[in-house]
């Protein structure tokens, strides 16, 4: 099947040599076509250009062809989310009162709340259940624009539910067109009958978890919540050098509430991407320039927490790429709407919206080990992409913040929406 659109306002983020990142100055810019149109054959985008140059495109080679007209819409390709924990069991709407009241996120999860409540509600579904609660969520951010989204484990903290969970993002794959990359987070809380034994819960994922998640290869990623209150630096090497042993690639939460270390180690184990990064000084950005790291802000967690804003135009600044996700938790970004971060990354991080947009697609590819096929549009990579609802400009998107713009949703060279 051959798909064409035409009449498009302006196709946005368009490659003819696509590059795996953009950082520093060219974080701003952002190349498009206006009055253009995108041919797609199969499940890749086969080619694009100005209207007036558009080929007689027919019944080529026999293939079938549909044609949709994007009069007055804009093109994008699928926001690409890097950062999700969206399978989970129950919500916390509790905690959020609590944290209303006056508790901090580390103080819930000190009393046994946050990713241990999570945890507990967790190792009771079933893999049907788990499938049935993320299903939803799945649509929900495909509806509002995500074409490909990293979901991490975390919430089993037992071998077995570490593994179940693992599996449910495996079988999600089948239910789903959006792409999903599955990242092993055992190391994401102490389990409360592992308080006080701490390393022998490292041991645990050491010497019995990443052995079992490699030989099913349930991952290519290794994770570690490297946070004070939750995984030392210490603990975090051990693990990341356990997971690089079998092959996986690491990816951090790092420097959320303290000045932890854990960009430093991310780098000096070429993580593909740290993220939170809430406390990041000079000595952070120094050690991340010319690395191949990501530096990856979550602006929902940071909002919903209220918590103090990476800082992100500084870390552009000094010529650093920046990507950003969603979160999509239930403790601290129950949300994973890319449009808001969008708005998120020119409203609170003063980016330029090309360089928000950047930071939603090929950046957040990049941060997933997706770029090569993920993140723009140019010729070969999936045809993963949006039609907007009639707007005016690229610049509307992350400016009409709240409400979904996405009109037409285009996965795998198919209309999933
Ligand atoms: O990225 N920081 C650790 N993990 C999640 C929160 C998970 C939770 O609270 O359930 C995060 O913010
Ligand atoms: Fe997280």
């Amino acid at each position: 099947m051959a798909l064409l659109i035409k009449n498009i306002r302006e196709l946005v983020q368009v490659e003819k040599k696509p590059r795996l990142k953009v950082e520093g100055s060219g974080m701003a810019k952002l190349n498009t076509i206006r009055d253009a149109w995108v041919y797609i054959e199969g499940d890749r985008i086969s080619d694009f250009g100005k209207m007036k140059d558009i080929p007689e495109y027919g019944n080529s080679m026999g293939m079938k062809m549909n044609v949709l007209d994007a009069a007055d819409r804009m093109v994008f390709p699928s926001f690409c989310d890097s950062h999700t924990h969206l399978v989970y069991a129950g919500n916390r709407e509790i905690e959020y009162i609590d944290k209303i009241r006056g508790l901090s996120y580390e103080e819930i999860a000190a009393r046994g709340g946050g990713i241990l409540n999570s945890a507990r509600r967790l190792q009771k579904a079933s893999e049907e259940e788990l499938i049935e609660n993320a299903l939803p969520r799945l649509r929900e951010i495909m509806i509002l624009g995500t074409g490909a989204v990293e979901i991490k484990s975390g919430y089993g903290l037992s071998t077995a539910d570490e593994l179940k969970m693992l599996k449910v993002i495996r079988r999600l794959q089948d239910l789903t067109p959006l792409k999903l990359v599955p990242t092993f987070l055992g190391a994401h809380a102490v389990p409360l009958e592992y308080k006080g034994r701490q390393t022998e819960f490292v041991d645990l994922v050491i010497n019995e978890m990443i052995p079992q998640v490699a030989v099913e290869e349930l991952s290519d990623y290794i994770d570690v919540f490297c946070e004070r209150g939750f995984f030392t630096v210490e603990d975090t090497e051990r693990i990341l050098t356990a997971g690089m042993k079998y092959g996986m690639r690491p990816k951090i939460h790092a420097n959320e509430m303290y000045f932890s270390g854990g960009v430093q180690l991310g780098v000096k184990y070429n993580a593909l991407s740290v993220d939170h990064l809430e406390c990041t000084g000079d000595a952070e950005i120094e050690c991340l320039l010319g690395s191949e790291t990501m530096p990856t802000v979550l602006p929902g967690a940071a909002f919903f927490l209220g918590l103090g804003y990476a800082p992100v135009r500084k870390m552009i600044d000094a010529g650093l790429p920046v990507a950003m996700a969603s979160d999509f938790n239930p403790g601290s970004s129950p949300s994973g709407n890319m449009q808001f971060v969008l708005s998120m990354a020119c409203i609170k991080y003063r980016m330029l919206p090309e360089e928000a947009i950047n930071a939603v697609t090929i950046n957040s590819a990049y941060a997933m080990g997706l770029s090569e096929e993920y993140g723009s549009i140019a010729v070969g990579k999936k045809a993963n992409l949006f039609i907007t609802k009639p707007i005016p400009s690229y610049e509307f998107m992350p400016y009409a913040y709240g409400s979904n713009k996405v009109e037409t949703v285009i996965l795998n060279g198919e209309v999933a929406r």
